[in-house]
């Protein structure tokens, strides 16, 4: 029988192509309310959503360059001084808006007046009641307690964010949002290549001690894919950034482990490189989800076929979504009733 949250995951392409039609106009426009002026962004959330927030802001420093941080919710809440100036924007990122840590975050901002938006997937929730600014992220009802395709509308909603910041700059978006309305298919024939992916998850349930590595934007994929395999198959899944992996953590690695590299055009070199020298030294099972094809360092390579970081960011992430998925299946757990875990974290 096919789990709640396989079904959540293949639902993905459907939820990007209903968040274009909702946001992106023929013209080429965003349909999203921004304040008028804002010279920082921080970013507040919690789980796979601080991982949405670890993803986007990188992406608003490179693209809009603004300056842009993020901090776990439960974190935010401990801290005593909190970095504002009047045209600081704070955006809570939630699928149920109504996560207690990021709650008590946004009243401690909303107490100072600082402008606040959410990204939540409900709009009966307390988040968007509060909030200055609001986008519906708008993935239906998402059952799973470990969290996929409301995940993926969180960053698709970001970079929607991020690219109308973009436009008001003065730059042409247009290809940027080309790229975005090919993402629907694109993350399609992910789907149905599912073989590949299956064949990795089958490899990696064979072992206890698995590092992903990944890195900028991909390094909270790495720690999204680590959160999945943890919340659906009970393993201990680290997740690094590839080059602080180099840094003496790598010692974990030997004949009973397993590597899951993250490689696009950026990081391609200094990957093939320092995995050579890691199946040289510690000969662990490594499995590569590449989007540059030549890569060919894993004993299985996942081919998620683009030049796009916007697209690779999403085809990476569903893979190991599905991965840590058919993994669940095969070590005879049901991903859809993790145990002790709720879907809501209240106090
Ligand atoms: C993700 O799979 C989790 N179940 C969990 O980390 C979740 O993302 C976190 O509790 C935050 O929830 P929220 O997005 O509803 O605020």
């Amino acid at each position: 029988m096919t789990s709640i949250m396989k079904k959540e995951i293949f639902e993905e392409p459907g939820v990007v192509k209903h968040l274009l039609d909702s946001y992106v106009t023929d013209e080429d426009k965003i349909s999203i309310d921004l304040p008028e002026k804002i010279d920082n962004i921080v970013i507040v959330a919690s789980g796979s959503s601080y991982n949405c927030a670890a993803i986007a802001a990188p992406l608003f420093i490179e693209y809009v360059q603004i300056p842009c941080e993020y901090e776990y919710s439960s974190e935010f809440i401990l801290q005593k001084k909190h970095f504002i100036t009047p045209d600081s924007l704070y955006i809570f990122v939630s699928q149920s808006g109504e996560t207690s840590d990021t709650l008590k975050a946004l009243n401690i901002i909303k107490e100072q007046g600082v402008k606040t938006m959410c990204i939540t997937n409900s709009k009966d929730s307390t988040m968007w009641k509060l909030c200055d600014y609001k986008i519906l992220s708008d993935a239906g009802e998402e059952k799973s307690i470990a969290s996929t395709k409301a995940l993926t509308a969180q960053i698709f909603c970001s970079i929607l964010v991020m690219l109308k910041l973009v436009s008001q700059n003065g730059v042409d978006i247009s290809g940027y949002l080309n790229t975005m309305r090919r993402l629907p298919a694109y993350l399609e024939r992910i789907k149905i290549d599912a073989q590949k992916i299956e064949q990795a998850a089958r490899l990696t349930s064979d072992f206890q001690n698995i590092s992903i590595l990944g890195n900028k934007n991909y390094y909270p994929i790495a720690k999204e894919g680590a959160l999945k395999m943890k919340e659906t198959c009970y393993l201990n899944v680290m997740a690094y950034p590839f080059g602080e992996f180099m840094h003496g953590h790598v010692a974990v690695l030997n004949q009973k482990s397993i590597v899951i590299a993250i490689i696009d055009e950026e990081n391609a070199e200094f990957a093939v490189r320092n995995l050579k020298k890691i199946k040289d030294e510690y000969n662990p099972k490594i499995i590569c989800i590449t989007s540059v094809q030549d890569v060919k360092s894993g004993d299985i390579n996942i081919y998620i076929k683009t030049k796009r970081k916007l697209k690779a960011i999403f085809g990476s992430l569903l893979t190991l979504q599905l991965m840590a998925c058919e993994m669940a299946n095969l070590l005879d757990k049901n991903p859809d009733s993790p145990k002790g875990l709720h879907k809501v974290v209240k106090d």
